[in-house]
């Protein structure tokens, strides 16, 4: 879908969307698998304008990059940072055509991978991932699960399950950890995810 299409989707509803989670319901337990260096940095992808990147900010993690297709959503987060010691780089672009000036050793998506639907566009995102991290980076993924919603924001997804989820980044990457998570809405309705973290295999 268009950047046009997301973006009037941050501009219209903010915070007023299924994904949306406050600072107390993120899962920030998910760092604790990661074992990356901080100083290799972190991009969170599709970030729209959450507050994991914050975290990873109060963590120790630099530099912190976070990508979206709106720049409604980025410059959220980049005005949060405005008043900080610590800089935000937002980088504005279609995860699968995305090129950081240097590997990062984390990456973070939650809710965007589930939107690519064809081969074609899995495959030119694990060529992104592939470009965009250090040959021992940790990658944290989560997706609606099968037992989760079929569709977000009027987007067909595909679901997966964890297990789909690691057979697809292997032999590249292994998988650290796994599970299954429910995430409750603003309105109170639950919603299935399947989360992995994962760790590139190093090529001799
Ligand atoms: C369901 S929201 C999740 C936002 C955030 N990750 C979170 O968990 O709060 C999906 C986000 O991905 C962005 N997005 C969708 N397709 C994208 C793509 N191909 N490349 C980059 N961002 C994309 C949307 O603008 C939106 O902000």
């Amino acid at each position: 879908m268009t950047a046009e299409f997301w973006d009037n989707i941050h501009q219209t509803k903010q915070h007023d969307v299924s994904w949306w989670q406050d600072s107390a319901s993120l899962w920030v337990d998910l760092f604790d698998h990661c074992t990356t260096k901080m100083t290799d940095g972190i991009i969170d992808v599709g970030a729209g304008a959450s507050l994991f990147i914050d975290e990873a900010a109060k963590r120790g993690y630099w530099p912190l990059f976070v990508n979206d297709l709106s720049i409604t959503a980025l410059n959220e987060i980049k005005e949060r940072f405005k008043n900080s010691e610590i800089a935000v780089q937002i980088r504005p672009s279609d995860i699968c055509d995305l090129t950081l000036e240097l590997p990062v050793g984390l990456w973070h998506d939650r809710a965007v991978f589930h939107f690519l639907t064809s081969s074609e566009q899995q495959n030119a995102y694990k060529k992104s991932v592939l470009r965009n991290t250090t040959s021992d980076a940790n990658i944290i993924l989560a997706t609606f699960a099968p037992s989760g919603p079929e569709a977000c924001s009027g987007l067909n997804v595909k679901q997966w399950s964890a297990e789909q989820l690691a057979e697809f980044f292997a032999p590249d990457f292994t998988l650290v950890f796994s599970d299954e998570r429910v995430h409750v809405t603003p309105w109170q309705s639950e919603q299935k995810f399947s989360v992995v973290v994962l760790k590139r295999v190093p090529r001799g």
